[in-house]
């Protein structure tokens, strides 16, 4: 299953590429982490939120409120508790497990803190991954992984192994794969959390590239105030709720 394909599902037929606008749309979505038990945390408590093809979003909100959890929900990396998830008119709800795997692996791509990078497989190898699983060519999935890595400032570290790299070069490794397969949506939690300043404003002129380039979808959690307004608007986040938005484009610095 990829993006742009149609596909079938009791007996409706959905494609997962439309020309409107709405790429994302949430409704009502909570999560509960221990359900039903004493240590029960209702981490969202009803979201609604409506995600536009090409925006660059922002979420901010205290620790603990509930951001890395949206993100989660919104990468199928977990069950939600209720609600609707819709990306691109194809309820998610609705996918089995492994049409759900396929379906992330073709659309979302994620830069999480945690890298979770393969510690056996070179940079070059670990970017390759992705487009080495939907079977494109050794030689051309090679050659995509350089450069994408050259454009990150990592030409110099094609051949070391993760542990052999700084927090900050294993991040644009780890970026590198995240973009690579070209997804529709691309998620970050503090994407440049452990970059310096100007590494930091690198990678955010480089996804603004891309988003600008292919109409991408990038959705960034972060506590870093430049970053978010780098972003088409801010979603604020208190207490599991949006609680406003906050709508660029901001100050130019
Ligand atoms: N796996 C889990 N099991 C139980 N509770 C969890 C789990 N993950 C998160 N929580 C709780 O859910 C709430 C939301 O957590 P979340 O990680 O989404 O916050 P956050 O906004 O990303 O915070 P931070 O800015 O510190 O990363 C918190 O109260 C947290 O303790
Ligand atoms: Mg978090």
């Amino acid at each position: 299953m990829s993006y742009g394909e149609i596909i079938e599902l009791e007996g409706i037929r959905f494609r997962l590429i439309d020309d409107s606008e709405t790429i994302l749309k949430i409704r009502r979505l909570h999560k509960r982490y221990n359900e039903g038990k004493s240590n029960e945390v209702h981490a969202l408590r009803g979201i609604d939120l409506d995600v536009k093809k090409g925006d660059m979003m922002a979420i901010m909100g205290p620790s603990g409120c509930g951001k890395t959890t949206l993100l989660n929900m919104i990468g199928h990396l977990d069950y939600n508790s209720g609600g609707e998830i819709i990306i691109d008119y194809l309820d998610t709800n609705k996918l089995s497990d492994s049409e759900m795997t396929a379906f992330r692996r073709d659309n979302i791509g994620f830069i999480f803190q945690l890298f979770n990078l393969f510690p056996f497989l070179t940079a070059v190898e670990n970017v390759e991954t992705p487009l080495l699983l939907k079977d494109i060519p050794s030689g051309v999935a090679r050659e995509q992984a350089k450069m994408l890595l050259r454009d990150l400032g990592m030409g110099d570290r094609l051949y070391h192994y993760p542990l052999e790299l700084s927090g900050g070069q294993q991040q644009r490794v780890a970026i590198a794969r995240a973009l690579i397969n070209n997804p529709a949506i691309i998620l970050g939690d503090e994407p440049t959390g452990d970059l310096d300043s100007s590494t930091s404003a690198e990678v955010m002129k480089l996804f603004r590239r891309i988003n600008q380039m292919n109409q991408q979808t990038f959705i960034l959690v972060t506590h870093n105030r430049w970053i978010a307004e780098k972003c088409d608007y801010i979603i604020h986040m208190v207490d599991g709720k949006i609680s406003h938005v906050e709508n660029g484009p901001f100050m130019e610095d």
